[in-house]
């Protein structure tokens, strides 16, 4: 690649997809740690929940967002939501010839290197509890650690409703995670995009000394590592332009989004991603 072209490709924006307003946990990370990044981001608000879908409804969608994405001539795609990383991220990296980076693999590899005990527990949706994509590659990393698994659904909802804190948080909190303390786990992965936003209520649940892996934290490490071997850092000093799509609902979107993001949320556009 010459100069002039890799100067071109930097300029190019990140996408990400997720299948609502979730993934902006994610987006919230990139720009943190890449600020300067020009950034895309597809909500399939139309569509959300995925948590609940089959596989093959997972990878279709999935594939929908991709090729949206791809005509906005994207330079690395990030998978921000959980369940779509866990059923569709293979099939995806195969069919594009950007870098794909979805959050299970960077997830797993920080737990792997928290846990003292080797014993680690995951919370996610029923679909990505399901898919073990996090048992595998933390299994893959050392077959010694013990996983433990339990999917907790109403943490979506209770997200959107912004009740984060809070009497029913906690109380829905403690019914979910009460088998998994029990297993003595000193890691958790809060292996869903809305579930850094309770993090307090869980980690005040499941006590001290359990460490609370962020996969939004962890994939922006990832992102970083991978644009910067090839050399395709954005360096520019403009102000870069951050641009939301959602298939439904824009307002709505704007008004939860706001939180998510603790930014503004300036052009959004409502789309279609299927036929
Ligand atoms: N974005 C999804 C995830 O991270 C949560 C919401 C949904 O079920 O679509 O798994």
């Amino acid at each position: 690649m010459t100069d002039s072209e890799r100067a071109q490709s930097s300029n190019r924006p990140i996408g990400v997809f997720d299948s609502g307003i979730g993934g902006l946990t994610v987006l919230k990370e990139i720009i943190r740690m890449l600020p300067r990044e020009n950034t895309i981001y597809l909500g399939d608000t139309a569509r959300v929940p995925y948590g609940t879908r089959s596989p093959e409804t997972v990878i279709r969608y999935s594939f929908e967002n991709t090729k949206f994405l791809s005509t906005k001539e994207i330079k690395l795609l990030v998978i921000a939501c959980n369940t779509a990383s866990s059923i569709s991220l293979d099939a995806i990296k195969k069919s594009v010839s950007i870098p794909v980076i979805g959050v299970i693999e960077p997830g797993a590899k920080a737990a792997v290197k928290a846990t003292r005990n080797k014993r680690v527990g995951i919370i996610g949706t029923d679909a990505t509890i399901m898919s073990n994509a996090y048992t595998n590659v933390i299994k893959a990393l050392d077959e010694r650690i013990e996983i433990y698994g339990i999917p907790c659904p109403l943490f979506v909802p209770l997200v959107e409703e912004g009740w984060t804190e809070g009497n029913i948080a906690t109380l829905v909190a403690k019914e979910y995670l009460k088998g998994i303390k029990e297993k003595g786990i000193d890691t958790l992965v809060l292996g869903c995009t809305h579930y850094p936003l309770l993090k307090k209520v869980i980690s005040e649940v499941m006590g001290r000394g359990i460490r609370l892996i962020d996969s939004a934290v962890e994939i922006s490490d990832e992102i970083t590592k991978t644009l910067e071997a090839l050399k395709i850092i954005r360096k520019e000093g403009n102000r870069p332009v951050r641009k939301f799509y959602v298939t439904d609902a824009p307002q709505k979107f704007l008004k939860l989004g706001e939180r998510f993001l603790g930014k503004k949320i300036n052009h959004i556009e409502k789309v279609t991603v299927w036929i």
